[in-house]
């Protein structure tokens, strides 16, 4: 299986211009919820379409198996029951033969208790998830939209697949809510409410959730917008679209990834976009019509930028810019420009990519969460991609300045169950407690160590350092860090180990890390502290429940 090489193509996807010559068509009376479809990856990828009294409703790339199918995906077909649903392909006429229809995906019965699905972090059920997009919370609904092709575990078709959730913790997936369409692809961006009916869509009382994203086609990436007035349910496409075509203003085909939010002292929208080679600030009064203001080199895709108190003292706050990698720049912002004090630095690496924070959480909360991206597969899994722990970010003073601090929220305490607690063990001690949990599904560790070496110590699990904190050379598996305290010769790490992944938050949030977590256990050695004389000051395990029950 291909991983994680995930090449963005201008207008990569030509479906709804493609010809269909030599295409078979197969009508269906649509009766059910889904329409389930065969999946290899031994065919290539061709052209699947669907028409609806001649009128062509959607378009994808598809590898429809003509023999023993490796997966299902399927398709929520709700919006044409009682129609008649041409279905299109350039493929081979058996792949074609065997999608079916049903009120059940392919595979319900196992769906979430598959051997490698992650027990508390979300995935998708079928198919493949990049970005976090549209993070809102509305009318008591966290909404996560993201990256989607939901006909194969690999970047395609990208359209915005929808969950939602009451407490960021349990996930109900619902319908695609943004396809490909004539104009191209739908890559990543955000939302908002329009309270004030800015834009006009608002009906009655109800404002409308208004999403801005990149449309990846015909050789160019432009901005547009869409709204719902459903709670994100359905989106209509705006018909003014594209708001933005910045393609000649900056020469290059990587005008992508809007970003907006209402900023409240000027009165107006402010919409972050990554172009070419960095961010640039663009206003509007109305989400339609974009003012360029100025542009922040230094950053690549996902923008975000907000504003944080320092050490939770609302008179003293600072901007916080970021990219698609998570390193950030800390500055001071006017509604038109950014202007960078200090960066870029990092709190978070590894598997985590193109993370985004929630608009719209109430003042009485007031928390900045942030969902990332783990660029990250499942063995043998018919979904890829996965969603990290959200996490609460924070700026806080430190020797060298403020810096950004993220720890995963309050919410996901509920997961856990406290297993086992010990103090002032040593290293030897310590892996004979940790020894019942070695094959265990899902864990929280906290430990804190103190080194009596400047060599490596730290912890593995089946020979993977889930951290080895390197004192001599001041790394952290692999990349800088040095404690707040420079003399400390203690770490501690907050673990968090699902199926197939492992998030570690050192030193209550100055820095955390996610990777995948091995499949292979050759080495019989589960869980082991090593170091040169180390103590471990403190061992606390809980056990993880799953948030598919
Ligand atoms: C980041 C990204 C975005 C783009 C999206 C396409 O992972 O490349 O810049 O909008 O993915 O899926």
């Amino acid at each position: 299986m291909k991983t994680f090489a995930k090449s963005i193509i201008c207008g990569a996807i030509a479906v709804f211009t493609g010809l269909t010559a030599g295409a078979t068509d197969r009508p269906i009376k649509i009766t059910k919820k889904y329409l389930n479809f065969p999946i290899s990856h031994a065919q290539s990828r061709k052209v699947m379409k669907f028409t609806v009294d001649g009128k062509k409703e959607r378009a994808f790339n598809i590898r429809l198996a003509n023999a023993e199918p490796e997966y299902w995906v399927f398709y929520d077909m709700t919006q044409f029951k009682g129609k008649t649903v041409t279905i299109s392909y350039d493929g081979a006429d058996e792949g074609l033969q065997k999608i079916y229809q049903d009120d059940k995906i392919a595979g319900q019965d196992s769906m979430y208790k598959e051997k490698n699905r992650p027990q508390y972090h979300f995935t998708t059920r079928r198919g493949w998830i990049n970005d976090p997009n549209g993070l809102i919370f509305y009318e008591g609904e966290y909404h996560l939209f993201y990256q989607h092709n939901p006909f194969e575990r690999e970047w395609e078709n990208m359209s915005w697949g929808h969950a939602v959730s009451k407490d960021l913790i349990h996930w109900q997936e619902l319908a695609v809510a943004l396809d490909p369409d004539d104009s191209g692809t739908m890559f990543s961006g955000s939302a908002v409410i329009d309270y004030n009916n800015t834009a006009g869509f608002n009906k009655g009382k109800t404002p409308a959730m208004v999403v801005t994203y990149t449309v990846d086609g015909h050789n160019k990436q432009v901005q547009s917008m869409a709204y719902s007035l459903d709670n994100g349910r359905t989106f209509s496409k705006y018909k003014g679209n594209p708001l933005i075509d910045s393609k000649e203003k900056w020469q290059s085909n990587d005008t992508r990834d809007p970003r907006v939010f209402w900023y409240k002292p000027g009165n107006h929208w402010v919409m972050v976009l990554n172009e070419r080679d960095g961010h640039s600030i663009y206003n509007s009064p109305d989400l339609k019509n974009w003012t360029y203001q100025s542009h922040t080199t230094g950053f690549w895709e996902c923008p975000d930028l907000f504003e944080l108190p320092i050490d939770g003292d609302k008179n003293k706050t600072k901007w916080v810019m970021y990219g698609a990698s998570n390193s950030y720049m800390i500055g001071s912002f006017d509604g038109k420009k950014f202007t960078p004090e200090s960066g870029k630095h990092y709190f978070s690496t590894g598997t985590i990519y193109a993370a985004q924070t929630y608009t719209n959480i109430p003042d009485t909360d007031g928390r900045r969460i942030q969902i990332g991206w783990a660029r990250q597969s499942h063995p043998g899994m018919p979904f890829n991609g996965m969603m990290l722990l959200p996490t609460e970010l924070t700026l806080k003073n430190t020797k060298n300045g403020p810096r950004l601090f993220s720890k995963p929220i309050k919410e996901t305490e509920q997961l856990f169950e406290k297993a086992g607690q010990w103090s002032n063990l040593k290293e030897g001690q310590a892996n004979d407690k940790l020894k019942e949990y070695n094959n265990a599904d899902g864990l929280r560790i906290r430990t804190t160590i103190k080194l009596s070496h400047a060599t490596s110590a730290g912890l593995n699990l089946f020979g993977q350092h889930i951290f080895d904190y390197d004192m001599n050379n001041n790394t952290i598996n692999g990349t800088f860090y040095s404690p707040d305290d420079m003399t400390s010769m203690e770490l501690t790490a907050d673990i968090y180990i699902d199926r197939t992944s492992v998030e570690v938050v050192i030193d209550n949030g100055a820095y955390s890390y996610a990777f995948q977590r091995r499949a292979n256990r050759d080495n019989k050695e589960g869980f082991r502290f090593f170091g040169n004389n180390i103590d471990v000051k403190n061992l606390e395990v809980f056990k993880a429940k799953s948030i598919w029950e």
